[in-house]
Order: structure tokens, then C-alpha cells, then sequence
């Protein structure tokens, strides 16, 4: 075959390539600034709560909040957006096969030392006969999560839980920890 016919292909790929690129890193700044509202607007009410009627208060905003925050970002968006982990409290929240694989190696980079706060995971991976993309970024353990998350947790903190999540597995957290992950699905 000359050259020349091959021309065509050859510019169309040197094209397409950059434009993918530029799709994902939209969707990528798209799905941080998703986050980025989620985590703030939930830390907002949860600390709000802390300071009107303490932890036992507060547990009630993320137990009904959480997940009203997650489903009106959600509808905004058009994305699948919620939060998940290894160690559970709700079991709605559990991982999927991806998600759980995401969080044992944000897990394992934590161990070797990467903060928290740094990681992140984005892929466009096939779901049936259809492409989505899928972001996560782990959710680090902050001091304020000890009260709920860590491992002495007050007597009335600990009853209330109990009540609410008799399967609670989302404590002996310490600050710092990989505490879960935001989880994010866009189609395509
Ligand atoms: C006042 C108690 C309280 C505090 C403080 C608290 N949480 Fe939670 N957390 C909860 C409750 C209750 C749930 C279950 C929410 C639900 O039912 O969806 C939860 C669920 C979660 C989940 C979802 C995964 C799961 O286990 O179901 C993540 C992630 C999480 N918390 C992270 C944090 C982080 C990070 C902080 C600190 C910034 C924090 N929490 C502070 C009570 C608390």
C-alpha cells in the first residue's frame, strides 16, 4: 500500500488521541469537583451537629445526609455517586468488584507510605456491552472521625451505633487511615 493512503488513518488517530485525553481529564476534574462538594457540604452539617448536640446528634446527619447528599449530586450530575469501604457501617455502601480491588491498592500504597489524601483512581473499564468511566479517591482518616470511626469510642456513641448498625464494622480507624473511598460512575 503507498504511503499516502495511509495518511488519512494516520492523522485521524494523532487527532483522536488528544480528544480522548481531554474527555478524560474533563471527566476527571468533573468527578473531583463532584467530591470536592460531597465531602464539604457533609463535613459542613456533620460538624454542625457535633457543635448543637454532640456526636450522638451527629451520628442521625450521617446516617440520614450522607446518603440524601450522595443521591441530589447524583441527580445533578447524572452520575452514580456515593461513598464506599473495606470495613463497612452501612452495607448499602458496599464495593463492587472494581471498587473493592481500587480500595486493597489504595490500601497497599498507604502502607508504603503514600498519604491518603493523595490517592486517586480513574479507568474507563467495559460493564456488559457498554464503556463507563470510573473514578475513586480515598476518603483519609481526620482526627474528628475518631469519635465514630476510632477505637475507644464513648459509651453513648457506641450504644447508639450498635442500635443502628448491629453489623458495624467501621471502627479502630487512626488518623490518617484509608478510611473508604468516594466512588463515582459515569456512562459514556
Ligand atoms: C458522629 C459520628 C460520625 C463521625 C464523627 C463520622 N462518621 Fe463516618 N459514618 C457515621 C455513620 C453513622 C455512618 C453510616 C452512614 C450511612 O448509614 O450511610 C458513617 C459512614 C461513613 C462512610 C461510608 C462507608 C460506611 O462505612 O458505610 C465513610 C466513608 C465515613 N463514614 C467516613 C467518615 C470520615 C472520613 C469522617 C471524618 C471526617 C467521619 N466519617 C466522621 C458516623 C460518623
Amino acid at each position: 500500500m503507498k504511503t499516502w493512503k495511509l495518511l488519512p488513518l494516520a492523522l485521524a488517530l494523532a487527532t483522536a488521541a488528544p480528544a480522548q485525553a481531554e474527555e478524560l481529564a474533563e471527566r476527571v476534574a468533573g468527578s473531583q469537583a463532584a467530591i470536592q462538594k460531597f465531602a464539604s457540604t457533609l463535613q459542613g452539617h456533620l460538624q454542625a451537629a457535633m457543635q448543637e448536640g454532640g456526636p450522638t446528634a451527629a451520628i442521625k446527619v450521617c446516617q440520614q445526609r450522607a446518603p440524601e447528599i450522595a443521591s441530589d449530586i447524583s441527580s445533578e450530575t447524572g452520575w452514580s455517586v456515593g461513598r464506599t469501604s473495606l470495613k463497612l457501617r452501612n452495607p448499602d455502601n458496599a464495593p463492587d468488584e472494581w471498587e473493592r480491588a481500587v480500595l486493597e491498592d489504595f490500601d497497599a500504597q498507604r502502607a508504603a507510605g503514600v498519604p491518603a489524601s493523595e490517592l486517586s483512581r480513574h479507568e474507563v473499564v467495559q460493564e456488559g456491552d457498554e464503556e463507563v468511566f470510573r473514578f475513586m479517591r480515598a476518603i483519609p482518616t481526620a482526627g474528628l472521625c475518631l469519635t465514630c470511626h476510632g477505637s475507644e469510642l464513648g459509651g453513648d456513641i457506641q450504644h447508639a451505633l450498635e442500635r443502628l448498625y448491629p453489623d458495624d464494622q467501621a471502627t479502630g480507624y487512626s488518623e490518617g487511615d484509608v478510611r473508604g473511598a468516594f466512588t463515582i460512575i459515569q456512562r459514556m
